[in-house]
């Protein structure tokens, strides 16, 4: 018998505080206005460049961000410390990554009635990992309660789609009927608060996917009808933190032990990367734009997403086409197309289609393409 993988349900969980654009700029204003008072005669010398003051309206205008959650609030609006404040956890406790990525698993199982010993195998993918070893996987599997086994992967943003295709390989090997996969992100982690460019970029969440046989599921869900993944090196969007540079001294000079971007060059680089990858997705599966009702963008800029979708559909794309959660979630890395999916769906009929769309560091991009099934 053939094994088709499915997504039968998908959870999100989000912090509880969140920080607007007014309250982010205010305080990179005051820490850069201290910092250049306190470089004033390096600044009037010429040896320095004075720090620039950042806006709201040019980071709504630029990115669609209003808002973003974060799992830390105090430290990241604080300009004396301008990053989250996350205090490290004894072994024996539950690491913070492990415990949201848990939080968003736990309402996939239950919305899927499935319960954690029916659960083959965990992946847990996303940018950044709290640690080296032993996997996140590892440990959210045992906070389930889960047998089987469970791996980390890292493909930047665009780790959930390919999460998704390796756990629906398992699904059409027989090696899995379920797999869980999670993407927690704590993006504040890795962004510079003290980069005007960039430190209204990303938000924190996490969200999970559960991927599994059709034969088991017990209500509606989602068919996959085929993914693809791509990927292209580039150094347009890095981050050189590693186990090579433990040492290296935090400073904000070094700031590429920090998400660091070309935005400019981000922009005109993957967006035709993306629409290429997508329309022949589409030709592969001998579908048409008009079969498509959603595509759930990966969630980086709003005017990237306009513009992609356009591409695609030949027209400019409505919320119902293209919905977005950058305005309150910003840019969440791998999370960002699943938090589209799971808050953009309900509407969907039987039959109807969608594509799930990642893009990212790497440069990586991933497409799932969807079917809604009733049980
Ligand atoms: N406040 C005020 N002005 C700012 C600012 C801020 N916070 N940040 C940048 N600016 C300035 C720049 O210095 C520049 O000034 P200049 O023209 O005098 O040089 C101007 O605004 C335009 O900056 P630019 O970086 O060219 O803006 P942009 O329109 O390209 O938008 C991004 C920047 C990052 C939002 C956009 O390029 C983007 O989202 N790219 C894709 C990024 C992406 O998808 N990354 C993937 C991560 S997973």
């Amino acid at each position: 018998m053939t094994n088709i993988p499915v997504i039968s349900k998908t959870g999100l969980w989000t912090p509880e505080e969140s920080v607007s654009n007014a309250e982010l700029v205010e305080s990179f204003n005051a820490w850069s206005t201290k910092w250049n008072d306190e470089h004033a005669e390096e600044i009037a010398a010429g040896t320095v460049e004075a720090k620039p003051l950042s806006n709201v309206e040019f980071i709504e205008k630029a990115s669609g961000i209003k808002s973003r959650y974060v799992i830390n609030k105090s430290g990241i609006v604080d300009p004396d410390i301008m990053r989250p404040v996350i205090p490290e956890r004894p072994d024996t406790d539950v690491s913070v990554l492990a415990e949201i990525a848990v939080n968003a698993a736990r309402q996939a199982l239950d919305a899927a009635g499935r319960d954690a010993s029916e659960i083959d195998a965990v992946i847990c993918a996303a940018s950044n990992m709290q640690r080296a070893y032993p996997a996140m996987a590892v440990e959210i599997q045992d906070a389930l309660g889960i047998n089987g086994f469970g791996f980390d992967m890292n493909v930047a943003c665009s780790s959930a789609t390919f999460g998704i295709q390796t756990a629906a390989d398992f699904v059409r090997s027989g090696s899995a009927k379920s797999v869980l996969m999670v993407n927690p992100e704590i993006c504040s982690g890795h962004l510079n608060f003290t980069d005007r460019d960039s430190h209204f970029i990303f938000g924190d969440v996490a969200t999970a996917v559960l991927v599994e046989n059709k034969d088991i599921t017990n209500g509606d869900h989602w068919e996959i009808l085929g993914s693809s993944l791509k990927t292209q090196f580039s150094n347009n969007i890095r981050n050189n933190f590693g186990f090579l540079n433990r040492a290296a001294p935090e400073t904000r000079d070094n700031k590429d032990k920090l998400f660091v971007q070309e935005g400019r060059k981000v922009f005109k680089e993957v967006v035709p990367m993306v629409v290429a990858m997508i329309q022949s997705e589409l030709d592969r599966l001998n579908l048409q734009p008009t079969d498509l009702k959603r595509m759930w963008l990966h969630q980086a800029n709003a005017n990237m997403n306009r513009l992609i979708a356009a591409k695609v559909l030949g027209r400019e794309a409505t919320p119902e086409d293209s919905p977005t959660v950058l305005d309150t979630y910003a840019n969440t890395s791998s999370a960002g197309s699943i938090i589209a999916f799971h808050k953009h769906c309900d509407d969907f009929e039987a039959g109807d289609r969608g594509l799930i769309c990642s893009f990212g560091a790497g440069y990586s991009a991933g497409t799932v393409m969807v079917e809604k099934s009733c049980a």
